[in-house]
């Protein structure tokens, strides 16, 4: 178990800047979401952190000790990759024990590290098997199981479930947090998929082009981001912006109202447009709407409701869900 402190973390290839003054705490036993955009330096944060990247500036500490002149092999972290790669011509066993053998660690050790770790996994009865007589989830869970091994102070993920079809994604995102929260080892876990980040994470930083936009809980982020690119980035659909006189009038550069917040009427008080399309997923309908002056909104109503494109509708915003944005991007807070 251990903290991890990032502090005014820069890193470059050669002339291009990737990680611009990054600083993040993360408590120990906390369950950290990295996440932004393809190409926004996820990945190469966390190689940072695991020392297979060398740093330009900045420091990095995990139990409160610099590690920045530490090999990879003495950070005692354990990173899980998306092209997690098992050895195909070993068994699950020997793939989850192959860090203690080259470790140098005892058989008998080994022997046992692997069982517990097998069971807490539930692949005790796959330890004979090759990775390619092994379903999807289970060569994930022996990805896992490598880490596990090692018992290290920290795990590192980068994208694990994205080979996964969807519902193994699903399933394996409440495993790993399960298990996440059972051995209480720090992890800091990459991902683009928002809603991975938001239904795993104790707390989310949102990383653009290298720059970290913010840190917070998922629901802080969701009720209060700070500039428009979280604002976008966290809660699906996307978050509704509207320029010009509409968000002027409320005293902002742009105003900003999720699909969840615009309430779908036929007449009353609101904005009123055209339906553009209608998206009937049962659960919910997604309804996007023409309105003149605010250009296309998507609403979010739950259930089915029976609208059409071509329908005259009111959109009507929920009190005190509107976001209001200055010229500079970032949010006007009351
Ligand atoms: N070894 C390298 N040499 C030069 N540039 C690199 C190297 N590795 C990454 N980059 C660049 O650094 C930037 C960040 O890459 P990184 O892989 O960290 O992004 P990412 O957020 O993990 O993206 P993705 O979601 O696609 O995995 C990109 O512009 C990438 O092209
Ligand atoms: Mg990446």
């Amino acid at each position: 178990m251990a903290t991890v402190e990032i502090r005014n973390l820069r890193k470059a290839y050669g002339a291009l800047e990737v990680l611009h003054d990054i600083s993040i705490g993360i408590a120990d036993g906390e369950f950290l979401a990295l996440v932004g955009p393809s190409g926004c330096g996820k990945s190469t944060l966390l190689r940072t952190i695991a020392g297979l990247e060398m740093i330009n500036g900045g420091e990095i500490r995990i139990d409160d000790r610099a590690v920045d002149d530490l090999a990879p092999k003495d950070r005692d972290i354990a990173m899980v990759f998306q092209n997690y790669a098992l050895y195909p011509h070993m068994d699950v066993a020997a793939n989850m024990g192959f860090a203690l053998r080259l470790a140098g660690r005892p058989k008998a050790e080994i022997g046992d590290r692997v069982g517990r770790a097998a069971a807490i996994l539930d692949l005790s009865r796959e330890l004979a098997r090759k990775p390619a007589q092994l379903s999807g989830g289970q060569r994930q869970r022996v990805a896992m199981g490598r880490a596990i091994v090692r018992d290290p102070k920290v795990f590192l993920f980068d994208e694990p479930l994205s080979n996964l079809d969807a519902k193994l994604r699903v399933q394996m995102r409440a495993e790993i947090r399960e298990l996440q929260q059972r051995l209480g080892t720090t992890t800091i876990y990459v991902t683009h998929d928002q809603v991975e980040a938001m239904t795993m994470a104790d707390k989310i930083a949102v990383l653009s082009a290298g720059r970290l936009e913010q840190v917070g809980a998922p629901l802080d982020l969701y009720r209060a981001p700070a500039n428009l690119f979280v604002a976008g980035f966290i809660g699906s659909p996307q978050m509704n912006f509207v320029t010009g006189d509409l968000a002027a009038k409320a005293g902002a550069d742009t105003i900003g109202i999720r699909p969840e917040h615009l309430v779908v009427g036929r007449d009353g008080d609101g904005w009123r447009g055209r339906v553009v399309a209608a998206e009937h997923l049962g659960s919910d309908t997604f309804i996007h709407v023409e309105v003149p002056d605010a250009g296309r909104l998507t609403a979010r109503t739950v259930g089915d409701m029976p609208v059409g494109s071509g329908d005259e509708v009111v959109l009507a915003p929920m009190a005190g869900h509107l976001h209001r944005f200055g010229a500079d991007g970032r949010a006007i807070r009351d």
